[in-house]
């Protein structure tokens, strides 16, 4: 369908939007080859990122990073050919499995499921080679201690790197059985943006049920743009993160209820947290470049875990680029909160009362209350999202 336009879409990132999704003869072929491969079983965090691949939301890549991109992202924070790019997107297999493949050959990546082993992709592989895990843990992460997810993450998966172009043949399960109707691939959202005449669109990142800041910033900055794309993330999160679930239940209620529908889409965003903080913050907004916003908001410690980075390290790392390289328009936000005083949603910039008058609860005292059965205040939570995480949190209790 095409819609009479007088504007274009931002680019994707590199200049095209990517689409390494097979179909019709192409994927039976391509199929009927894939059987007698080797086969590499995908983690989830892999899961996440052939997704993204194979829609077009990593534009440009095509697969995953040779030695060549894979260094210059981990030192540069850029692709060789100089495009920003800040965390290295890999497939690592073990050194025994490695063995067995050769550079040049194809390979298969599979998904377990409970009825066994399916064939989602094919990776030619260009490329083979070990790499140092505490280089990209201090470059990436920051750090390199095991308590930081991410980095857990990393030293848990295998020794050798494979680098090279996918194809996808089917799409991972959750595609069609988590979230289905809110995963718009980046060509979806596009061509929504085009639909509703949406020129500049605001892409907001989270992994948390909503609250009145995340609202405050979120609205604030649609006042000036035409649309808002709410993207929670929906992939790979560490434990005591509130579930995917609970999260876009407490979007759906909150968008019915307090958003006009003509400004506001919510989607599902495919990724798996890395928490790399600043490096992760690039690395979301260039993502919701693919996905056509022109606008992103990065807030306090954005894609952050404990102390590991500074509030506003998220919004510094940006100026390590031209704005024209990274393309879409960053929105940082300072630490928002309720003040009693103010009667509404203010930050350090627009508050001048202290802070006995601000309302400011952390995850652990959020739980806490939750867990004795207190309702949270109405001016950190909206009452339908009380309610939402109160019940996820009794279902939890009553899981375990
Ligand atoms: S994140 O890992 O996805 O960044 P979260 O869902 O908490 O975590 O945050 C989503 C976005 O809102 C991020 O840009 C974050 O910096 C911002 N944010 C969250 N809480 C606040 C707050 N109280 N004040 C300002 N920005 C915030």
């Amino acid at each position: 369908m095409t819609y009479a336009t007088t504007f274009q879409l931002i680019r994707a990132h590199g200049g095209t939007l990517i689409n390494r999704v097979l179909a019709g003869e192409a994927r039976a072929e391509e199929l009927g080859r894939a059987g007698g491969l080797e086969r590499i079983v995908l983690s989830e965090l892999n899961l996440a990122d052939l997704e993204m691949i194979a829609n077009g939301a990593l534009s440009p890549l095509t697969g995953y990073m040779t030695q060549a991109d894979y260094t210059s992202v981990v030192h540069d924070m850029r692709l060789t050919n100089g495009l920003p790019l800040t965390i290295p997107v890999t497939l690592a297999v073990s050194a025994e499995q490695a063995e067995r493949i050769q550079i040049g050959q194809k390979v298969a990546l599979v998904e377990q499921r409970a009825d066994g082993e399916h064939i989602l992709a094919t990776l030619h592989v260009s490329d083979k080679f070990s790499y140092d895990k505490e280089t990209e843990a201090k470059e990436v992460f920051r750090t390199t201690e095991t308590a930081h997810p991410g980095v857990a993450r990393l030293y848990r998966q295998g020794e050798v790197l494979l680098g090279g172009s996918v194809w996808l043949v089917e799409w991972p399960q959750r595609v069609t059985t988590e979230f289905a109707d809110l995963r718009y691939t980046p060509a979806q959202t596009r061509e929504i943006f085009l639909e509703r005449q949406w020129r500049r669109v605001v892409g907001f990142q989270t992994r948390n049920p909503i609250h009145r800041a995340h609202e405050y910033i979120q609205k604030t900055a649609l006042e000036i743009v035409d649309g808002l794309l709410l993207h929670p993330l929906v992939g790979e999160t560490k434990s005591d993160d509130i579930s995917a679930a609970v999260r876009v239940e407490s979007y759906k209620a909150i968008v019915n209820a307090y958003y006009p529908a003509s400004r506001v889409l919510l989607g599902a965003f495919p990724a798996a947290m890395r928490y790399a903080g600043p490096r992760e913050a690039i690395f979301h907004a260039i993502a919701r470049k693919n996905y056509g916003c022109t606008h992103f908001i990065v807030g306090r410690d954005h894609a952050g875990v404990g102390k590991y980075y500074g509030s506003y390290d998220a919004h510094h790392i940006f100026d390590n680029f031209a704005p024209d390289e990274i393309g879409i328009m960053p929105l940082f936000f300072e630490h928002t909160f309720y003040c009693k005083k103010c009667g509404g949603v203010v930050s350090a910039k627009t508050c001048p009362h202290d802070s006995t008058a601000h309302v400011v609860l952390s995850g652990t005292q959020v739980r806490e209350m939750l867990s004795r059965g207190e309702a949270l205040p109405t001016e950190f939570t909206r009452p339908e999202v009380g309610a939402i995480l109160m019940r996820g949190i009794q279902q939890r209790v009553l899981d375990n």
